[in-house]
């Protein structure tokens, strides 16, 4: 059965822990009770606009919702096809990102591990295209089964018609957001196969000889509490930006001022590098530091958190801070990767 609920606190619902209502929250378990709920709202049974979230794990309200906001509790992980080589799989659109993992080392299947511990529900993994480590979501969907809320049509998407490019989908473009997902279907590999590219991964395994699918989990999970709060401690939506991409001719002027500046080579042909915006930030001497109820974290200057008790409107005033001193020093915009609202 659908469960609405009006005037509702999201505080439960996004991990910067900020207290904002909405006029009405609505959760569906299927197929169907998504479609009732997309009947209620044309027929304004529900309050307009809605807004989907999954584990609000990389939201900001800045105010009250004045609308709907709808949630997937579709679970379920379907095993589809398993020989050799892979797994195919599909899995519901409300199963928590991270249990999936955890399933997938448990049971031999490779690709999931780098992707530990993060936040999230499975439907905003693959609009997200979720990455740490190395890899991408994108990696490893091979489909994704949508619903479209505006007339009710279900539409499924290959990996390829999804446009997945860094934290990028179609999915995030305003005309598309009326394909809510249902489910994801992955591919993931039986041969072992690591990716240790990344050298805080490599090195935390550097001593083991043999290595197995837990090692890798159990490496990520404690790299990434090294560098990020746990959201059940620290409000925080991981990174709030995302990292600037510039063209090559850029780089060579921020080098010649910052020699140290570190980049990723993108090899898009032209030349592109993505900077960091965390070491962007630390540079402008805001790692550690706060503005109101708001601080920038002290281990990872990409991630804003909440201090206790901050409103979303004192988290966007320090991230303007920040951007606006990003501007300034380094002629770079930074763009947030956090939904803000
Ligand atoms: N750096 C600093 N100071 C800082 C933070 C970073 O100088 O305070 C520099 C360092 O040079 C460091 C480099 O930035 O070597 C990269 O830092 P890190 O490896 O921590 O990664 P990131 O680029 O800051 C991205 C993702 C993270 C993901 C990590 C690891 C984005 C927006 N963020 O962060 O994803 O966990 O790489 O792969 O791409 C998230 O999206 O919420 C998230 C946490």
């Amino acid at each position: 059965m659908l469960r609405i609920e009006k005037d509702y606190s999201l505080l439960g619902h996004n991990t910067f822990g900020i207290d904002a209502r909405t006029a009405a929250f609505v959760e569906y378990g299927s197929e169907n009770e998504l479609l009732e709920a997309a009947e209620m709202l044309r027929a304004s049974r529900l309050p307009s606009p809605w807004l989907h979230i999954g584990g609000g794990s990389n939201l900001l309200f800045t105010k009250d919702w004045p609308g709907t906001v709808l949630h997937s509790c579709i679970n379920g992980v379907e095993p589809l096809h398993e020989d050799g080589e892979q797994a195919v799989v599909r899995v519901g659109s409300g199963v928590v990102w991270d249990d999936f993992v955890a399933m997938c080392v448990e049971r031999g299947w490779y690709g999931a591990e780098n992707l530990s511990a993060i936040p999230g529900e499975i439907g905003a993994a693959a609009v997200q295209n979720i990455g740490a480590y190395g890899t991408e979501v994108k990696d490893l969907i091979l489909r994704v089964e949508t619903l479209n809320v505006g007339n009710g049509e279900i539409r499924v998407f290959e990996a390829a018609e999804c446009g997945y490019g860094y934290r990028r989908s179609i999915f995030k473009q305003p005309d598309n957001k009326k394909y809510v997902v249902l489910s994801v279907t992955f591919r993931l590999g039986l041969r072992p196969h690591f990716n240790l590219g990344y050298k805080a991964l490599a090195d935390a395994l550097a001593a083991r000889s043999d290595i197995s699918l837990r090692d890798v989990r159990d490496a990520v999970i404690s790299v990434r509490s090294s560098k990020l709060p746990d959201p059940a401690v620290i409000g925080s939506a991981g990174s709030f930006f995302t990292n600037p991409v510039v063209s090559g001719a850029r780089l060579q002027e921020l080098q010649r001022q910052w020699p140290a500046v570190p980049f990723y080579e993108l090899h898009d042909g032209e030349g592109s590098v993505k900077l960091s915006a965390g070491w962007l930030i630390e540079q402008c001497g805001w790692k550690g530091r706060s503005l109101g109820r708001a601080g920038v974290y002290g281990k990872q200057a990409l991630v804003l958190v909440n201090l206790g008790g901050a409103e979303g409107a004192e988290v966007q005033a320090l991230a303007e801070a920040v951007r606006s001193d990003v501007r300034s020093r380094f002629g770079v915009d930074l763009h947030p990767e956090v939904n803000i609202l």
